[in-house]
């Protein structure tokens, strides 16, 4: 078995507030192998971008988080280390070097008083320790390397002048010009038009292949899942409600939340024989508040296939398979079945 790049366990994130404990991350639980994507997917609030601002430390000072679980990552050297207990200034040295991160809009990363270059140049100082002009030249290459036509004028723009999808291109580059070995995007395309969208996952996909990589891959679009990700973790109301390799969970989604999901897509990413939906279909109601959450299953007030016994305790992640996981009473675990 190969040792994962990251493997993410009990992951909690409390933020506390006036008006309680708002709980937005619970018992969250992941791997990701050398070289492959994980995707996390789930609506809106169902605290994807806690996960990863939690992992990589981000979560504002203000917010006075209470974290719990641990996230072991393994560097390039082979060391093990526990991101959520490492020391400041080693987690500084790993950010924007092993480990990067992109964000949905270029522009809160982009600093606009400098030209590309220049942002893109500095990141490569402090970390590659290369002086002004080979740090330059290196910010030319990853330009290039992003597939940014005329790099070497581009190099001397500010971000305002590139248009969104050159900008996501700069992230990308900036990203990757310390050779990470973990990426974590957030939402990194959706803010672009469907065909450049394809064209930045393409890309990413290139990137990796070459560098070997790993990708923490964060979207509420299952579509764009079915091609660019190795693994899935399903996300709803702050806990992973199903995982799986992402053929099998296309094929036969075992929760009904991932159903849910799965149904609303307009046909093209639609697994293979099942047939397509006439109309786009959309789940019913809505998350509820992570300030008061329901005793039982988060989804179950808006589940079609809800019993009872749903409504009364929140079910365990339980192993379907070998390679799969499901939190939901009325989807059979293997331990149930062998017993
Ligand atoms: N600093 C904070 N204090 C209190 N609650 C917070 C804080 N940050 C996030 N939350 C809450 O945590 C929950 C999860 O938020 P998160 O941003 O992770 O969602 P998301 O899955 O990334 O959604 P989206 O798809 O809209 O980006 C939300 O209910 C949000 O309001
Ligand atoms: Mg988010």
């Amino acid at each position: 078995m190969t040792t994962n790049r990251l493997t993410v366990s009990g992951l909690s994130t409390c933020f506390p507030t006036e008006d309680g404990l708002v709980r937005s991350v619970a018992d969250v639980s992941f791997g990701i192998a050398p070289g492959k994507t994980t995707a996390i997917v789930g609506e809106s609030g169902s605290g994807k971008s806690v996960t990863s601002l939690t992992l990589m430390r981000l979560l504002p000072k203000t917010a006075r988080a209470q974290v719990e679980g641990s996230a072991r990552f393994v560097t390039r050297a082979g060391t093990e280390v526990d991101l959520l207990t490492l020391a400041d200034a080693p987690m500084r040295a790993l950010r924007g070097n092993e480990l990067a991160m992109i964000f949905q809009e270029p522009m809160t990363s982009l600093n606009p008083v400098f030209t590309v270059g220049e942002q893109i140049a500095e990141s490569v100082r402090l970390h590659k320790r290369l002086d002004r002009s080979a740090a330059l030249a290196h910010a030319k290459r990853m330009l290039d390397l992003v597939e940014i036509p005329a790099a070497a004028q581009r190099l001397h723009e500010y971000p305002h002048q590139l248009s969104g999808g050159m900008r996501q291109r700069v992230m990308i580059a900036l990203a990757m010009a310390c050779d990470p070995t973990l990426l974590i995007a957030d939402e990194p395309t959706t803010a672009l038009d469907v065909t450049i969208q394809a064209q930045i996952l393409v890309l990413m996909r290139r990137l990796q292949a070459e560098t070997g990589m790993s990708i923490l891959f964060i979207t509420h679009n299952l579509g764009v899942v079915a091609h660019h990700a190795d693994d899935v973790v399903v996300m709803y109301a702050g806990r992973v409600v199903e995982s799986a390799p992402v053929r099998p969970l296309f094929a036969s989604p075992a929760h009904p939340y991932t159903q849910g999901l799965l149904a609303c897509l307009p046909g093209k990413a639609h697994a293979a024989g099942q047939p397509r939906p006439k109309h786009l279909f959309a789940i019913r109601g809505q998350v509820s508040s992570p300030l008061a959450p329901p005793p039982g299953c988060a989804f179950e007030p808006r589940c079609d296939q809800a019993i009872p016994a749903c409504a009364q305790a929140v079910p365990p992640l339980v192993p379907t398979d070998e390679s799969r996981q499901a939190r939901c009473i009325r989807v059979p675990s293997v331990e149930r079945n062998a017993a």
